[in-house]
């Protein structure tokens, strides 16, 4: 009774105290049920019962950081290597915008093998076929590649945060810092970006008062979208050892993100779905609204490998858009045919 009236609250607007919102990231399934149905209905009001599809174009595997937990990172000499070229890229996302896709996700490693002039090109050609949303996912880079991009079309840019605990953060990335990573944010909202972050959950070494001081800090960037995902463990990395995140601790912090920061398009991640099938489908109905589906060929998509993941079927992009439509639907849910943009109060 007292879970309800604080979940009621909060649907109302209350932002809660850390220890309530450690106490609803502890709740046993039972209790997560209200949290959950809160969520949902933030969303609902948010996004009534549309779901987004954003495509994704993992455009190179290639990456000179070396974070940690990541698969792609420049140590990890067991992974074959792609590039996809100008042409490729840009008929790929012309297939995507023919089978439907208003939002695009350009994404890649730190791979300073493509100059702003090249991303840029790529952009204005995507752009000039359809005014679709474009979203870079390219990690840091100078504020003169940000600006250029942006005026060669850019709308957004997805950048996630991954820890907000600044001495974590620091060890899981030898090459950067949180500093820099703030810096890079602040640099792509003034630029009029919309921007992205996120985080994962079940880092090694990640409290849960440090999670919900993710979801604070999301509130507090004002983000435009946020990825929330468990973190997945990948052999070849220096963190092979540790186990996976919990997904449903993932779920209940994608629900928390909804209520806490309400206006944010939330994905229900892949990783989610790679740890939970359920549980990512699960998400539609605790917050998330948003789905990423990849595009580029499915040789690539198998060497993207973040981490270890099953690889579907090899089907057409239109066919793959037709399934994963008809899914969203058998969930009761109707398919988005807008650009995502955000939604700015
Ligand atoms: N498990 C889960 N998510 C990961 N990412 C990178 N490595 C992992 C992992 N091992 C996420 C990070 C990054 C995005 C590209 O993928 O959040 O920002």
């Amino acid at each position: 009774e007292e879970l309800r009236q604080l979940v009621d609250a909060m649907v109302g607007g209350y932002l809660p105290t850390l220890d309530q919102m450690e106490g609803l990231l502890s709740l046993d399934r039972e209790g997560a049920e209200l949290l959950f149905q809160g969520a949902d209905r933030v969303k609902r009001s948010i996004f009534g019962d549309e779901v987004h599809i954003r495509g994704i174009i993992e455009f190179s595997s290639h990456c000179s950081g070396r974070c940690l937990y990541c698969g792609l990172r420049a140590d990890n000499r067991g992974l074959e290597r792609y590039r996809m070229g100008e042409e490729e890229i840009v008929s790929c996302a012309r297939e995507a915008i023919d089978a439907g896709y208003m939002s695009l996700v350009l994404q890649s490693g730190e791979d300073g093998g493509y100059t702003r002039e090249v991303l840029g090109r790529i952009i204005g050609r995507i752009k000039s076929y359809k005014d679709v949303g474009i979203t870079l996912s390219i990690g840091e880079r100078t504020y003169e590649d940000y600006r250029y991009l942006r005026d060669a079309g850019a709308d957004r840019f997805l950048m996630k945060h991954e820890t907000c605990d600044e001495v974590l953060y620091d060890r899981l990335h030898p090459h950067s810092s949180f500093r820099r990573r703030m810096e890079c944010l602040r640099q792509l909202k003034e630029l009029g970006y919309q921007v992205g972050s996120g985080f994962m959950v079940g880092l090694p070494g990640q409290s849960l008062r440090s999670i919900v001081l993710d979801v604070l800090l999301l509130r507090k960037l004002d983000v435009d979208m946020a990825g929330i995902g468990p973190f997945i463990s990948h052999p070849g990395t220096p963190l092979g050892d540790s186990p996976n995140g919990d997904p449903f601790l993932a779920l209940k912090t994608v629900a928390l993100a909804r209520l806490v920061c309400r206006r944010p398009h939330l994905p229900a991640t892949t990783a989610l779905g790679v740890l939970d099938r359920q549980g990512r489908d699960m998400a539609f109905f605790s917050g998330a609204n948003v789905v990423m589906q990849k595009l580029e060929p499915h040789r690539y998509r198998r060497m993207y490998e973040i981490y270890p993941k099953p690889h579907g079927e090899d089907l057409p992009i239109a066919e793959e858009r037709r399934r994963l439509e008809a899914l969203i639907e058998g969930l009761g849910l109707k398919v988005s045919k807008g650009r995502g943009d955000a939604v700015r109060p």
